[in-house]
């Protein structure tokens, strides 16, 4: 099965960090030195996608200017003899042609956010990534489910999942699991944030899928699921009627950076992972929790 495409729904309005994305996206909060989108857009490039599909919605235009050449920056940069500054605007540059933007004018859930990119996708095998959960790990989280994929029947669906601790499953979506083998099992049903002690496995569904294009099938009927909002693991559920879906436990700490905590816990532990800034961080934190 081949992946070329992977859709990256951006168009959420992230009340969980308001202030912070009343007039900035969530996706452009920043760890470390870079935006979540441009973490996210490496990991699916690594995983060898070749086109990039943003679903933006309002106030959104700073992700589009952060995949664009700004001409101004870099003639003043090329000027000071910043080769350095230079060269990291380079490697972020996607290839021209590479990337495309739709518009999800309401933002009704993520469900309809994929459904958004349905004319762009066509009719291939996708993956949906979410911006708001970095997976710290080399391979990436894509590139894992991606291999684990290629030994899958062609119309397999395929999920990334992570055990929680059995009294959190409340705050996920979780599946249950059947066959198995080594790190892959079938998916034995799907429930989005079962009710404590109800959930049918301790494996949450992490924020990378990998789909067939008969889910847009699914989300054309538009029906609303839990917050009123069109979900997509509802649409998943539907799918799951007629074909398989497998769970692919990855390897690599799973950040939630659009709550509060995830996102500091998330600086902290990209910076740790970082030669040039480890010590120094190391030393200053000391000082806040010597209490
Ligand atoms: P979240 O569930 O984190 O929702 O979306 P949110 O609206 O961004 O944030 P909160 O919960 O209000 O704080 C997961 C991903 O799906 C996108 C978001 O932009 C985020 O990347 N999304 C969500 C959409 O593109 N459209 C939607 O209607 C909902």
């Amino acid at each position: 099965m081949k992946i070329r495409k992977a859709v990256f729904p951006v168009a959420g309005l992230g009340t969980r960090v308001l202030p912070a994305t009343k007039a900035m996206p969530k996706e452009m909060l920043t760890i470390v030195d870079r935006p979540l989108i441009q973490y996210v857009f490496d990991e699916a490039k690594e995983a060898g996608i070749e086109h990039f599909v943003f679903v933006t919605g309002r106030n959104k235009t700073a992700i589009e200017d952060h995949f664009d050449r700004m001409y101004e920056l870099d003639a003043t940069l090329a000027a000071r003899g910043k080769k350095t500054e230079m060269e990291i605007l380079a490697r972020d540059q996607p290839e021209a042609g590479a990337v495309s933007f739709t518009r999800q004018q309401s933002p009704l859930g993520l469900g309809h956010a994929v459904w958004c990119a349905r004319d762009i996708v066509g009719d291939e095998p996708f993956a949906v990534v979410l911006p708001d959960e970095l997976v710290l790990n080399k391979p990436g989280c894509l590139a894992q489910m991606i291999a684990a994929a290629s030994e899958l029947p062609e119309k397999a669906n395929v999920l990334a999942v992570q055990e929680v601790p059995a009294d959190q499953t409340h705050q996920y979506g979780i599946c249950g699991v059947g066959k198995r083998d080594g790190k892959m099992f079938e998916v034995d049903g799907m429930v989005e944030k079962p009710a404590k002690g109800t959930a049918p496995s301790n494996f949450s569904i992490t924020g990378r899928y990998i789909l067939q294009p008969e889910i847009f099938k699914i989300l054309a009927t538009q029906e609303r699921g839990a917050g009123g909002e069109i979900q997509l693991t509802d649409a998943m559920i539907g799918l799951s009627k007629t074909q398989k879906f497998y769970g692919v436990e990855f390897e690599g700490e799973r950040h939630d950076c659009g709550s509060k905590s995830g996102f500091l816990r998330a600086n902290i532990a990209f910076a740790m992972a970082r030669p040039d800034l480890r010590d120094g961080l190391r030393e200053d934190m000391k000082k806040y929790l010597a209490d």
